[in-house]
């Protein structure tokens, strides 16, 4: 991919140029080498699952011979976990200097020595980038590292990466904002499980995003059981947006979880429904 970067220009200037930032696009495998990387931002309410499905839907993509990148936005991260990093690891993993990606530290680093530097490889062949942690606590507000993940997530995608998926912290405070982190991404996809109150957060979710002008808005059911389908492709239906699969309830993901181990796909259900979601955006 070229550089159309200006001279002096910072590097999340140079993304901008080059994907078009702001518009919609069209997605295209790398396979047609018709360029086209994807930014997927995924939120929900607390516990729907959005880690789960980041985890899943990051490991098809890497499954796919997709460049992948998973960022980790929640102050507590535990994405790392579920894409099979031992604990250890996580907590060893270098996160990315708040100074550095709020500004970029003035230009001296590319995207390529960002994601060498502070990339973590999984087993999966996901590549995670923590975004923040506790330990950076600003001391009140978050909203500096929110709008970091926003300049991380675009610049993560020049040329290192075909598709980044943000797994988004529990909250409506990053759709509240219209510099807010989703307000950058290409498609959000909001996981909801098959619960009253999952789904009028996802309603508010769906409503702020539109508000703030993304354009490609998803639900994901999660957690499904015999005749949550049905839930499912109603509340799709009443928000007007499309659902684009649904994992199921799996006893392996709950298993893995509480054993603190990375989580699998499979060959079944899950893997049948995270394959949904991602035909429909790639
Ligand atoms: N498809 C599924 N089948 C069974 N259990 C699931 C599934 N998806 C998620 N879970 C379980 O639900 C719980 C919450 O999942 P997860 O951590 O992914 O949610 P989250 O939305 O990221 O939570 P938080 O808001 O705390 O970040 C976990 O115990 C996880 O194992
Ligand atoms: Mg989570």
């Amino acid at each position: 991919m070229e550089s159309s970067m200006e001279p002096g220009a910072r590097p999340e200037q140079r993304v901008l140029a080059h994907t078009g930032y702001g518009r919609r696009r069209k997605l295209a495998t790398p396979a047609t080498q018709e360029a086209g990387a994807i930014r997927v931002g995924v939120t929900g309410k607390t516990g729907s699952g959005k880690t789960t499905v980041t985890a899943l839907v990051a490991m098809a993509c890497a499954s796919r011979g997709l460049r992948t990148l998973a960022v980790d936005t929640d102050v507590s991260p535990n994405l790392g976990i579920s894409l099979g990093l031992s604990q250890a690891a996580v907590d060893q993993a270098r996160e990315v200097p708040r100074a550095l990606v709020a500004g970029w530290g003035g230009g001296a680093v590319t995207t390529d020595q960002l994601v060498t530097s502070f990339g973590t490889t999984t087993p999966s062949g996901v590549t995670l980038l923590h975004a923040m942690r506790v330990s950076d606590d600003p001391g009140g507000c978050w909203c500096p590292a929110h709008a970091s993940s926003r300049g991380l997530l675009a610049a993560a995608l020049d040329g290192e990466a075909d598709v980044a998926l943000l797994d988004l912290e529990a909250g409506l405070d990053h759709l509240e904002r219209s510099s807010g982190t989703v307000a950058h991404t290409d498609l959000l996809l909001i996981v909801m499980e098959p619960s009253r109150k999952s789904s009028v957060t996802a309603e508010r979710m769906f409503t702020m995003a539109t508000r703030h002008g993304i354009e490609r808005v998803a639900l994901v059911g999660n957690k499904g059981r015999q005749l949550d389908p049905v839930t499912f492709h109603d509340a799709a239906r009443g928000f007007g947006i499309p659902l684009a699969g649904i994992v199921p309830d799996d006893p392996g993901i709950v298993e893995a979880d509480r054993a603190g181990a990375g989580i699998s796909l499979g060959d079944g259900p899950v893997l049948a429904g995270i394959n949904e979601v991602l035909d429909s955006f790639l």
